[in-house]
């Protein structure tokens, strides 16, 4: 029997899904004691709830990590804070994202790609989206490699089971980063780091540290994610699912399904800071609520024929990158790497059909990466 967690790494949790969705859209579990939000209706909901925070309001940085550069760099994030300290932050992140261009993110994921040369699959899609992101913010080849090198260790504190090592590594790679990423905040710097700079100048901040945060926070968001979605398309391609794009826009729009049909990132989780009412039921203060994006995203409500891959979708219901006061901003950047990096592979010669076969997962509560 699966539960909302080990789902995210078996073979194929989308018939049990499919099942929450219908029987059970919002539900207490008492073995993860916590409540599951399945349906399109009620991850919605629990998304647009403001009383549902981020991060337990009594612990708005990990214990392991305060008073640490990791947890310096975690309490000043877009992602783990919430009210109007999260809008402002927002604000600069989503013109920060804005900055690039469709070409030129594809063309710094091709180029990034081709220099891979011999690297494991396994190392290429994880390094290859976090050397584009770091190259987009402003650092030139050397520091960005050095960059996609750090935020592998500085993502280990973000799950709730980091332990102490991985913690301590975390706290020396924040460190590393904001030396590396310090000399990069400049107003005159072309990329994104520049624009964050030039957008929170704009509107009369000054403060860089949160900017500095929010920099490397770039990074780590792509980290898993983006590895999971290549990973995630290669596996769709491997089983002979959709028709095989020709052009980037078709890659764009094949990956974009891919996100849907087999989401990399499956949850989230919020908190209740105050007793809330979802679709008639009472969460109570404290309690914890696990978003089941990946769920949604096959719900029949939110898409027609959920189950189908179709690259041609126009108006799909997309999940996978939350919704509400804290979506994803990166959704561009990510699907446009990711279909630059697949499209690559494949004109090189990889056949993904050399992959097809049982797949199986990392190890991981939220994010589904398969391991090639
Ligand atoms: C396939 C790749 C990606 C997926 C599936 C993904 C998914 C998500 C999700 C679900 C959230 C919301 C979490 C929540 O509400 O609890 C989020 C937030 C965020 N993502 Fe992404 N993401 C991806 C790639 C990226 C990339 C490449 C960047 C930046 C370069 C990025 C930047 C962010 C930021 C800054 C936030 C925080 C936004 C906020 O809290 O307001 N993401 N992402």
């Amino acid at each position: 029997m699966l539960t909302p967690i080990t789902a995210v790494t078996a073979a194929d949790p989308y018939p049990w899904y499919a099942d929450l969705v219908r029987d059970r859209p919002l539900e207490w579990h008492d073995g993860l004691r916590l409540w599951v939000a399945a349906s399109a209706e009620a991850v919605t909901a629990v998304l647009r709830e403001p009383g549902l925070r981020v991060r337990p309001p009594a612990e708005p940085v990990p214990p392991g990590i305060v008073g640490t550069p990791a947890g310096e760099v975690f309490g000043r994030l877009v992602r783990m804070t919430d009210g109007p300290v999260q809008q402002r932050y927002k604000q600069v992140v989503v013109a920060a994202l804005g900055q690039p261009g469709t070409d030129q993110i594809t063309a710094l994921a091709t180029e990034h790609t081709k220099h891979s040369g011999t690297a494991p699959l396994r190392e290429l899609m994880f390094s290859v989206p976090a050397q584009v992101v770091a190259g987009l913010s402003g650092l030139d080849e050397p520091a960005a490699l050095e960059a996609s090198r750090l935020v592998a260790d500085f993502v280990q504190c973000i799950p709730a089971s980091a332990t102490p090592e991985q913690q301590a590594g975390a706290a020396r790679a924040a460190a590393a980063l904001r030396s590396l990423l310090g000399p990069a905040l400049t107003e005159d710097n072309a990329g994104m780091l520049g624009e964050l700079v030039r957008t929170a100048y704009a509107s009369g901040w000054t403060e860089l540290e949160p900017l500095l945060a929010n920099g490397i926070g770039l990074l780590s968001q792509t980290y898993d994610a983006t590895a999971g979605l290549i990973g995630n398309t290669l596996v769709t391609l491997a089983r002979g699912v959709g028709e095989v794009p020709h052009e980037p826009a078709g890659w764009r729009a094949y990956v974009r399904e891919v996100a849907r049909y087999d989401a990399p990132i499956q949850n989230t989780r919020r908190f209740a800071a105050t007793p809330v009412r979802l679709a008639g039921t009472e969460v109570a203060e404290g309690d914890p609520v696990l978003v089941v994006l990946a769920a949604a995203n096959r719900d029949p409500a939110a898409n027609p024929e959920p189950d189908t891959f179709r690259a041609d979708r126009t108006d799909a219901a997309l999940y996978t990158f939350g919704a509400a006061a804290h979506r994803c901003p990166g959704e561009t950047v990510a699907v446009t790497i990711a279909a630059a990096v697949v499209a690559e592979l494949l004109a090189q010669g990889f056949d993904p059909t050399a992959l097809d076969g049982p797949v199986r997962y990392l190890p991981l509560a939220n994010a589904r990466i398969p391991i090639l």
